[in-house]
């Protein structure tokens, strides 16, 4: 499969209910051969509008912390579980989530990144471990087939809880030193 063929099937998924009433799917955006890949849950309203991932108030938050901590553009992808807005923005059903995970899959398979930092609890459990607690888990990281991944807070949980910032920059800075780390081994 090839970046062309995956933008073309998000393009035309109708798999669930999410496709009837979406303005743009949103894939992903970044750089296409990054080490650190970061998932978030699905789009919002202005991810929705754009067609871009994190251009939100969420996304400005996670920009900020990218750019502060020293990311640079080729270092990272960002994509989501879903790739269509659920109404009012709820948490995507289960069965929405399985409708798109192949997709993100794909992606993971085209980007091959040695990270993965799932932002959020959505992300978590589909690419970690089910029911994972973010609260209990975040920062802490698991090897899998030489990927490490790690969950952190969803950059939304912020906004709601500025409590929570410290420790999400924390976990993000220490996916950028963990790839140093990678870098010179
Ligand atoms: N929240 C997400 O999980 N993803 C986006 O793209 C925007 C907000």
């Amino acid at each position: 499969m090839t970046w062309e063929d995956l933008e073309k099937a998000c393009l035309s998924c109708r798999a669930c209910a999410l496709a009837e009433n979406r303005r743009n799917v949103v894939i992903g955006k970044g750089c296409k051969t990054a080490p650190i890949l970061f998932v978030g849950e699905g789009p919002g309203e202005n991810e929705d509008i754009q067609g871009v991932p994190f251009v939100g108030a969420a996304g400005q938050l996670l920009d900020q912390a990218l750019i502060s901590i020293g990311y640079k553009p080729e270092d990272y992808y960002i994509g989501n579980v879903v790739k269509c807005r659920p109404p009012q923005n709820r948490t995507p059903l289960e069965a929405e989530c399985n409708a798109c995970i192949g997709y993100l899959r794909g992606q993971f398979a085209l980007i091959r990144p040695k990270i993965v930092v799932c932002l959020g609890s959505v992300a978590a459990n589909y690419l970690i471990e089910k029911d994972i607690k973010i609260t209990r888990a975040r920062g802490v990281w698991r090897e899998k087939k030489g990927v490490w991944f790690m969950p952190t807070y969803h950059p939304a949980a912020l906004l709601r809880d500025e409590s929570k910032k410290f420790d999400m920059w924390k976990d993000i800075k220490a996916a950028y030193d963990k790839l140093q780390e990678l870098k010179a081994q």
